[in-house]
């Protein structure tokens, strides 16, 4: 992809005006400081959708969607960062020298162009047979009609016709002028080759006499074809596709997504079905917001495309075991992706296309609405039916479900999830949770595990837990071993902020013996330890250039106080960096461009920090004392999260001690140093809570 210079990014950015470019899609009504306007993302009626033109940020209370002016752009039209950017470009009539291409890249660009080119004029070459060609009408068009399909569904699917010959499009194509190996190249024409696979140079259209579905990527060009035969022949495949090409990969496509996705956004759910044919009868049906796979399971790639439109997918199976067991599989993949998942089962025999040209729209929605259940509990009920009365396939079906829970991202719903299946399987949650934590922690597990259902230690504490030091010690040298602090020490650590607190603790946790291995999984991350670390982060980015004292920023001053003890939650370890490195190239970190990042993790973290809490009440400042704190005195607000970072640690490292302490075969010496650990961990934990005590009271 054409990369825009990064000057140049930044000038688009600052000369966008988000009131102007949201105010293009929504009315907004400025009420305080803010605008406001019913959410152009989801159905309301009451505007809880803000856009804060001093930051400009926009936020949906009601929907959460939040973000710089990019985003929206990107959230709205569907597009991709650099599409988003050329949007905008083009609105305030910046013109974008895209960087220097080699020819090598000019040429790829004008290959792609041309298969576009060509892909759309087929279409519409299909198209055209289908309405206005004597073969197309009584076959193709006939049979559209008899599947139930209207002109107008036939319209905007852009549905076609091939005839049924073998040169059709190819002279047709040669006619209008294109090049043949355009042709070629997106599989409308198929080379021959002889027994060898030697190429004979003679060509044949690949698609004949079949109806045609162009399948569009979402900004709405043909990147391929699907093809139905009408003929009833046992060794003719029922469908036809385009072969992958430089435009189509079919992993990155969703059939009817372009026709369905404003639908899809407003509904705030995608329904999944498998055929061409269940998209166009759901669609002219009025139920617009429907995708396909196409046959094919779902792919990473598919997911991210459904995740830009919502976070919740209903699947619409077909009632027959088969399809169910064959559809189960590629449902995981949805649950990793963080999607919330449904699932509706037809009656045995039918599925959507045909369910719903029996029952009728009215019905077939109520159908949905009230047949849909969790995905989740739709396995469990499953497998345990299934496995009803046999000890050992029931043990089984609970492992699968577990391993279905495990693919699911946030903690709180896996938590609900397996509440529910200890419900359905009538077996003790304790007695699962144990099983669960047993799964995800053996090495052969999912191959994505994620981590117990609560990171507080209330599950999976199991002696098995490999847990490292803290904090990754950058350097290796040994240093004192543990003692007790003397009275001076602990005075001077109540008379000093956060920063002593923090030195005090490099130098302890460097005198902690398993020092080995300090590479740390994510999943083993406690939330309290993102919590304040978030905030800590949160902090840098907000208040970056405010002083906490002559001379200091608050960013100099967070990022001296946390320098040897790096964040550990990767998101915000790298977010960190990216401020670190501002502050080295003597700029601060500035959220309003940080929220326009090119990385869509970083741009939504930057929002997230930047609008929560603050916007949600326009007098805060009378309501919400800690605020009011943290934006007149910095310092004590830094000192107070960099404290409670810190006492975090120190709790994890107590935890730890005391596993330790638990470890078979200690002899005397280990014993004794490890209760030394506990003990100046306690003190250190007091000290901290002492400080924290003297600083701001605030509920977390
Ligand atoms: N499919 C395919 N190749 C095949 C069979 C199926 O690519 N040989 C894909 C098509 O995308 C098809 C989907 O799988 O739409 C579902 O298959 P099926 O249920 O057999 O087709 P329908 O779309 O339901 O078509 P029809 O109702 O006309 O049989
Ligand atoms: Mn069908």
């Amino acid at each position: 992809m054409a990369r825009i210079p990064k000057e140049l990014v930044d000038h688009i950015i600052q000369t966008a005006d988000i009131v102007e470019v949201v105010g293009d899609f929504v009315q907004l009504k400025r009420k305080g400081q803010n605008l406001w306007a019913p959410c152009p993302f989801h159905n309301e009626k009451s505007p809880s959708f803000s856009v804060n033109p001093a930051k400009s940020l926009y936020k949906c209370f009601g929907c959460g969607k939040a973000g710089g002016v990019v985003q929206f752009v990107m959230d709205v039209e569907g597009t991709s960062y650099v599409e988003a950017l050329k949007y905008l470009a083009k609105k305030y009539a910046i013109e974008i020298q895209e960087e220097e291409k080699t020819p090598q890249q000019q040429l790829e660009q004008n290959e792609r162009d041309s298969q576009f080119i060509v892909s759309d004029f087929a279409k519409n070459h299909y198209h055209r047979l289908l309405l206005n060609s004597e073969e197309g009408m009584s076959i193709g068009y006939g049979y559209l009609k008899e599947r139930g399909l209207n002109l107008s569904t036939i319209q905007t699917f852009e549905l076609g016709y091939s005839l049924d010959a073998w040169d059709d499009l190819m002279k047709a194509a040669e006619t209008a002028g294109f090049d043949k190996k355009y042709l070629e190249k997106t599989g409308l024409t198929v080379i021959r080759t002889d027994d060898q696979g030697k190429d004979t140079g003679r060509r044949y259209d690949r698609f004949r006499g079949r109806v045609m579905f162009p399948i569009h990527n979402i900004s709405g060009r043909v990147v391929g074809f699907g093809a139905r035969t009408l003929k009833r022949d046992d060794k003719m495949a029922k469908y036809l596709n385009s072969p992958e090409s430089e435009i189509y990969h079919k992993s990155d496509v969703l059939y009817g997504l372009f026709q369905a996705r404003q639908a899809i956004r407003t509904q705030e759910v995608c329904y999944l079905v498998e055929g061409y044919l269940d998209v166009l009868s759901l669609y002219q049906g009025g139920i617009k917001n429907v995708v396909a796979s196409s046959g094919t399971s779902l792919t990473e790639g598919q997911i991210r495309l459904i995740k830009r439109y919502s976070d919740n997918v209903t699947v619409l199976y077909d009632g027959d075991a088969a399809g169910i067991k064959a559809s189960l599989r590629g449902t995981d993949l949805l649950l990793e992706g963080g999607l919330n998942v449904r699932v509706v089962l037809f009656p045995d025999g039918d599925d959507p296309d045909s369910y719903i040209r029996k029952v009728g729209d009215q019905r077939f929605t109520e159908y949905i609405e009230t047949k849909s259940q969790d995905f989740i509990s739709f396995k469990t009920t499953l497998v345990a039916r299934e496995a009803s009365g046999d000890p050992v396939k029931k043990a089984e079906a609970i492992r699968d479900v577990l391993h279905s829970i495990a693919k699911v991202p946030d903690a709180i719903k896996r938590q609900v999830f397996l509440q529910q299946t200890s419900g359905i399987f009538g077996i003790d949650e304790q007695v699962l949770i144990t099983e669960y934590n047993k799964l995800v922690k053996s090495p052969g597990a999912a191959a994505k595990p994620s981590g117990p259902p609560d990171n507080r230690g209330n599950y999976g504490n199991g002696a098995g837990s490999a847990n490292s030091g803290f904090p990754p010690s950058s350097n290796p040298r040994s240093a004192p071993s543990p003692r007790p602090m003397t009275d001076e020490e602990e005075a001077e650590m109540l008379m000093y902020g956060g920063a002593e607190a923090a030195a005090a603790l490099q130098g302890m946790s460097a005198g902690f013996p398993s020092g080995a291995a300090q590479k740390e999984e994510e999943e083993d991350l406690p939330d309290m330890l993102k919590v304040c670390e978030r905030e800590v982060l949160r902090l840098l980015v907000l208040y970056a250039p405010r002083e906490v004292e002559e001379e200091i920023s608050v960013a100099a001053y967070l990022l001296g106080q946390l320098d040897e003890a790096p964040l550990k939650t990767p998101l915000f370890a790298e977010m960190w960096e990216i401020c670190r490195q501002e502050l080295l190239a003597g700029r601060f970190p500035d959220a309003r461009l940080l929220a326009q990042n090119e990385r869509e993790d970083i741009r939504q973290l930057i929002t997230d920090l930047a609008t929560e809490r603050y916007e949600i009440s326009p007098n805060w400042r009378t309501k919400e004392i800690y605020v009011f704190n943290e934006v007149d005195l910095p310092k004590l607000a830094c000192d107070n999260a960099v404290l409670r970072l810190n006492k975090v640690h120190v709790q994890r490292e107590l935890d730890r001690a005391m596993d330790r302490l638990r470890l078979p075969g200690l002899d005397d010496v280990e014993m004794f140093e490890i209760l030394g650990n506990i003990k100046n961990l306690k003190l250190l934990d007091n000290q901290l809570a002492g400080m924290l005590g003297t600083v701001i009271p605030r509920g977390t």
